[in-house]
């Protein structure tokens, strides 16, 4: 039966229980495979906020003392327009220096808010050297109107978030109101005709310790929403437990007449549940994306994508839950928790009270605000759609994200996550059916960060990552990394299709005929029957003895590679990465093929010839000039065109090859078909012409003492070489055993023999199935 089904089999058994590989594909910093767009501007540091026009064609930039607007209309530049400066003065920072903040990292003027107000002006708060101020920014001149004291509409730490909303002209905040932080607010300022502006009571507590990290408005119910984690009181038996909120305000609320004056009279809160039954809850929010429902659908449809970390946990551990702003409302309309002032302690209310959580209170009597002064706590907790999180990450700490949705070829559509882990690497993640899949890991800053920015642009397809250096615009897609059809449909990427008109992997966008994709199943192989290239033999020659070394680039980290030989002999040594080493002679010159495995699908990623040199001078002119030791040094073979000179016709080993077959590893068990398509190959590029050395070096030798001497020597020299390849291996193995984490603990030291072969940049310790679906 064929091996590819039994690991198609395999894989959906594997995920349906819930685990997954890490990223497939791995682009380290400024590669040149994934170029991304950076701009940094000489003392551009620190990038806190990204705002992107309403059109998409400027982005603002709110980094250190500075805010920027940089056109990005075009897609392969980026250009400034305009910069204004906008940083504390001496004395504002030797001031808070003497309030013993560090000059360099705290005192600058830190942007924490960088918002439309209105048609023609901007709005930004800074912490500005640990004295909030505000400026309106006009975006026609981009020049700085006014500025103010903006003590409590954002915080004063530099490294404190906050969450803001502005509707309307009118600024809704969730921030730390004083210098030291512990003093938390929701607010609405600049409030309109004239209403007052409005605060949280605080004669009780109602947020403990929390940390906000976004918000969001429901035009449709005109309801504002804050995400943040806090410390859990109602769990009176555990100390400090932290848990995951969302708070809510009505956005037109003015207060009580008598009771609650100026205070709001809609505020209430509700746990999010991000966890497995049975498990312990991520319960530490990091950041909240607001997905809005397809145009024309329902605001309640509307979805928040949580990535969640945990308190307990020991290593990086995230995970991501999706709430619904329908089952949202749902809890808020539900029953409450009464807090008792007496007793400090939560009690489940015995009635509902249905005006509780809901918008309009302003008139109400002291009695009712009574009720929703002391009652702001649902009884049942906001639960993820489908039950629970829909990535779990046992081995990345998620700090961003950002969300998309993706018409795949089908018609089908899929959503698209991009994560920013702590380490500066950027992952792109599918929800397929089967679960999470990630794509791809772009590495989008090098050093980890405190703060962190993101903004994607849909209609652009650009994600901007905000960095200490600057601002970097990641393509969501580059389906032009895919050259072969089997690459291109392995990614699994819903925006990346085959053309078989154009013979290319290029973006999708919505149903289309032409397109080949192959998102829920991993059959490869017939979608792109009769699409791949005939693969080019690289020619090597080597002299005798000498030491030839393939490479072999794998074209995913979940691929398998090995190698296939013409030969019977194996007579080679396949390193870690992936790269073939022997000496050359008349046993191991031939045909080599690296061939990839992944998800059941082979290919041949590259083959060589390496044929052997028998020339008589051969011993002065190669290692006259060489030192004993460099001798034996590895030649490394990608460039043949370095001997070429005269024609050969490779159809000469095409034969030879087919009556050996592939005996000498797994590769045997290759399907017919595919020995068809190799050989097909192979024929088909007979009449390539390829180039080897002069034709006088190959001319037979003349037995002399000279060439006795020359024997003499290459035997000496294998056997060095010999020696040299075995305590090569046996450090490398060393090596090997020696990178192992050193500090894991003896009960993790069991899976330390576990081999490696998938790599992925960012992961740290051993490479466990990454990611984790639960239905
Ligand atoms: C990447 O590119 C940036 C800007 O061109 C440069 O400053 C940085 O040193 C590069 N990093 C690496 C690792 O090449
Ligand atoms: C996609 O990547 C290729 C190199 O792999 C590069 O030449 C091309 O410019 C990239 N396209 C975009 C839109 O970045
Ligand atoms: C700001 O940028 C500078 C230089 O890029 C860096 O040394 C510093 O740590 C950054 N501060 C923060 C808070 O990221
Ligand atoms: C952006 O570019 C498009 C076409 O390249 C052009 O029509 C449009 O006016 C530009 N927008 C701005 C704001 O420059
Ligand atoms: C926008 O807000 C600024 C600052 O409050 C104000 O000066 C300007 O007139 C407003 N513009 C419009 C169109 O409302
Ligand atoms: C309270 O009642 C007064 C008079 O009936 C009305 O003008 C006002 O809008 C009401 N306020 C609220 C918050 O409903
Ligand atoms: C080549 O292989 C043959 C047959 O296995 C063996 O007899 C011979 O010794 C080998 N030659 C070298 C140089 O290893």
């Amino acid at each position: 039966m064929a091996l590819p089904a039994v690991l198609l089999l395999l894989h959906l058994l594997l995920s349906s229980e819930g685990s997954l590989s890490p990223p497939r594909i791995s682009f380290p910093l400024n590669s040149t495979d994934r170029p991304l767009l950076h701009f940094g501007h000489g003392d551009l540091h620190n990038t806190t906020a990204l705002l992107l026009s309403r059109d998409s064609s400027t982005l603002y930039v709110g980094a250190q003392n500075a805010i920027l607007s940089l056109d990005v209309n075009q897609s392969d530049v980026i250009r400034l327009n305009k910069k204004v400066q906008w940083s504390p003065s001496d004395k504002e920072t030797k001031e808070c220096r003497g309030k013993g903040k560090d000059l360099m990292n705290e005192c600058p003027n830190f942007i924490h808010v960088l918002q439309p107000l209105n048609s023609t002006h901007l709005y930004t708060c800074g912490s500005y050297a640990y004295s909030p101020q505000e400026a309106y920014i006009d975006t026609q001149s981009f020049s700085i109107v006014k500025t103010d004291s903006a003590k409590g509409r954002c915080p004063f730490s530099p490294f404190e978030r906050s969450a803001v909303v502005i509707a309307d002209g009118e600024l809704f905040t969730a921030t730390k109101t004083d210098f030291r932080g512990i003093k938390p607010q929701i607010l609405r300022y600049f409030s309109k005709d004239s209403r007052p502006d409005v605060s949280l009571e605080t004669s009780i507590r109602l947020l403990e310790e929390p940390t906000f990290v976004s918000s969001s408005l429901d035009p449709a119910e005109g309801k504002l929403y804050f995400f943040f984690s806090e410390v859990g009181k109602e769990f009176s038996y555990v100390d400090d437990l932290k848990t995951a909120r969302v708070a809510q305000v009505c956005k037109d609320d003015v207060g009580g007449v008598r009771t609650l004056q100026k205070k709001w009279t809609s505020f209430t809160k509700a746990t999010l549940l991000c966890q497995f039954e049975k498990q312990l809850p991520f319960n530490i929010l990091q950041d909240v994306f607001t997905l809005p429902p397809p145009e024309g659908d329902d605001t309640a449809d509307t979805l928040f994508y949580g990535v969640f970390t945990t308190q307990w946990s020991r290593g990086p551990e995230s995970a991501v839950c999706v709430f619904r702003l329908e089952d949202i409302k749902a809890v808020f309309k539900g029953s409450y928790r009464t807090f008792v002032t007496l007793t400090h302690q939560w009690s489940t209310q015995q009635e509902t009270h249905s005006y509780l959580g809901t918008c309009g209170l302003g008139n109400s009597t002291d009695a009712v605000l009574g009720e929703v002064k002391k009652s702001f706590l649902t009884t049942n907790a906001v639960t993820p759609v489908g039950k629970g999180p829909v990535v779990v990450s046992s081995e990345q700490q998620y700090s961003r994200v950002a969300v998309m949705r993706a018409r795949a070829a089908s018609d089908t559509q899929y959503t698209i996550l991009f994560l920013i882990t702590e380490s500066g690497f950027l992952h792109k993640v599918v929800l397929l059916d089967q679960g999470p899949w990630v794509i791809e890991e772009i590495q989008v800053f090098a050093q980890p960060q405190r703060v962190q920015s993101m903004v994607l642009s849909t209609s652009k397809g650009v994600l901007y990552v905000g960095t200490s250096e600057g601002v970097t615009a990641v393509p969501v897609a580059n389906c032009s990394t895919y050259t072969t059809c089997s690459q291109c449909l392995l990614a699994r990427d819903p925006l990346c299709g085959w053309s078989r008109t154009s013979r290319a992997c290029t973006r999708v966008h919505g149903s289309h005929e032409d397109m080949v994709q192959n998102l829920e199943d991993s059959n490869a192989e017939d979608k792109c029957e009769g699409q791949t290239k005939a693969e080019a033999i690289t020619v090597v020659h080597a002299h005798v003895n000498e030491v030839v070394t393939l490479s072999c680039l794998t074209p995913s980290n979940l691929a398998t590679l090995t190698w296939a030989f013409s030969q019977s002999e194996k007579l080679f040594i396949q390193s870690d990465d992936g790269s073939l080493r022997f000496i050359a002679t008349g046993n191991t010159s031939g045909v080599y093929r690296c061939e990839a495995e992944e998800a059941g699908y082979k290919q041949v990623v590259k083959s060589y010839d390496v044929q052997l040199i028998r020339s008589r001078n051969l011993t002065p002119r190669t290692y006259e000039s060489a030192g004993p030791d460099e001798t034996y040094e590895s030649i490394v073979t990608e460039d043949p065109t370095m001997f070429l000179t005269q024609p050969v016709h490779t159809n000469d080993y095409t034969t030879d090859d087919r009556k050996n077959g592939f005996t000498t590893s797994p590769t045997d068990k290759v399907t017919s078909k595919e020995h068809r398509g190799t050989n097909g190959n192979l024929q088909s590029r007979s009449s390539d012409t390829q180039y080897r050395v002069k034709p006088d070096d190959v001319t037979p030798k003349e037995k002399s003492y000279y060439s006795e001497l020359v024997g003499v020597s290459l035997m000496l020299a294998l056997c060095i070489c010999i020696m040299i390849l075995g305590s090569l291996h046996m450090w490398q193995k060393r090596k090997v055993s020696l990178g192992k984490d050193p500090l894991v603990t003896p009960e993790e030291g069991s899976s330390i023999n576990r081999p490696v072969e998938i790599c992925s940049l960012s992961s740290r310790a051993e490479l466990e199935p990454e990611l984790r679906v639960v239905e």
